[in-house]
């Protein structure tokens, strides 16, 4: 009764925010996952797999497509170092993005590939 009440007023409040300041957030700086998930799909599905699970070398004897389900990998890395990996690649597998992601991209593909750890899928 009382969590229902509160929850009401939490709602009605953000509402009220967004009539108030329709336009904060117009410079878009959250990540929105449907834009993840279009840009993993383009340009990484092809090497980790849709789900990211990764895959099979590219050719012989060459390193796998990492698997992002891994939680060890979510814990030794950063968000820089994720970030970092896409511009300038790594090894001999995993190609160098360069400039064909704009910051805010680059921040919601490793939002999108963060999203994959055992940790957070499971909350
Ligand atoms: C042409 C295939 C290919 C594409 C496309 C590709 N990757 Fe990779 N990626 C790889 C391979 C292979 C590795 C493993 C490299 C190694 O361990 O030497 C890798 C590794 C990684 C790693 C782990 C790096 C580390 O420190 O272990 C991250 C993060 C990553 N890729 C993100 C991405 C993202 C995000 C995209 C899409 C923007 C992408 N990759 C596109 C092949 C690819």
């Amino acid at each position: 009764m009382f969590g229902v009440g509160a929850s009401w007023g939490a709602r009605s409040f953000a509402l009220l925010i967004g009539f108030v300041f329709p336009c904060v957030g117009c410079e878009k700086k959250t990540v929105d996952p449907a834009e993840g998930k279009n840009l993993f799909a383009s340009a990484c599905a092809r090497c980790h797999g849709p789900e990211g699970a990764g895959g099979l070398p590219l050719f012989d004897g060459g390193p796998s497509p990492r698997d992002f389900h891994d939680r060890a990998f979510h814990a030794s890395h950063t968000d820089e170092q994720i970030k970092l990996t896409i511009v300038n690649g790594k090894g001999v597998g995993m190609p160098p993005f360069g400039t064909t992601f704009t910051d805010a991209q680059l921040a919601t593909l490793v939002a999108y590939v963060r999203g994959f750890d055992p940790e957070k899928s499971g909350k």
